[in-house]
């Protein structure tokens, strides 16, 4: 691509100054798992946001037929708003293994099948890294893609990482999902054995939550 295409930005067509401003009111949480309604809750409420959940509105869940997680979040976001008249957010997120060309990465909870495993789904990653050549890096970063949308098909989007290792066995017994066998960057506990309030003081999903409220609040 050119950089012809800044050329018709403007001087005071700042994209940053673009963003739309959430006002403070009711928002929709696309979003059927009460654990993450709570969360949003918890951090936007004080701010003067109402979240509704997508249950108690009886929304329906959206088929996550994106390739991205941006995408996911973004169609999960949209259907919402357009189903409630009101902005709605959604997220999607997942592990992202270096070596296993990122997967499981959009598919992470899928991985853990039907019966919702994720002693399974952590085996999964164990077995396809050790099929691997010794030496293989263990590196890997969970993603929280955040999207914002209106009934007008407006949407913002943000996207938070932590990068860090995995380790075998698993460790720790609080987190959820594949926190277990996850060593953030400079750290030596697995999310799994940290402390929830240091874990979500440096999570993909705090990082992408700071954008949100940094850019739209
Ligand atoms: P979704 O965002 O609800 O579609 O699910 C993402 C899946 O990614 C979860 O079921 C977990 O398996 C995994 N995941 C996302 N965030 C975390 C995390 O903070 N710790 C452990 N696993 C996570």
């Amino acid at each position: 691509m050119s950089d012809d295409t800044t050329e018709n930005w403007g001087e005071d067509v700042n994209p940053r100054q673009a963003i739309r401003k959430l006002q403070p009111g009711k928002l929709v949480i696309a979003s059927h798992n009460p654990g993450k309604v709570r969360e949003i809750h918890a951090l936007l409420g004080p701010l003067g946001i109402e979240p509704v959940s997508a249950a108690e509105l009886d929304l329906p869940e959206p088929e996550e037929t994106g390739t991205t997680f941006v995408a996911n979040a973004e169609l999960k976001a949209l259907q919402a708003a357009d189903l409630s008249g009101l902005p709605a957010l959604a997220d999607d997120s997942g592990l992202c293994v270096e070596a296993l060309g990122d997967e499981p990465g959009i598919f992470s909870a899928r991985w853990a099948g039907e019966s919702k495993d994720f002693g399974v789904a952590m085996q999964r990653v164990q077995d396809r890294l050790a099929a691997l050549p010794e030496g293989t890096s263990r590196d890997a970063h969970f993603v929280c893609a955040l999207a914002l949308a209106w009934p007008d098909g407006h949407v913002e989007w943000f996207e938070g990482r932590v990068h860090g290792c995995l380790v075998w066995p698993p460790r720790g017994e609080n987190g959820f999902g594949y926190d277990a066998m996850f060593v953030p960057l400079g750290g030596e506990q697995t999310f799994g054995e940290m402390d929830p309030d240091a874990k979500h003081a440096i999570s993909h999903r705090a990082v992408a939550f700071a954008q949100l409220v940094a850019a739209v609040l």
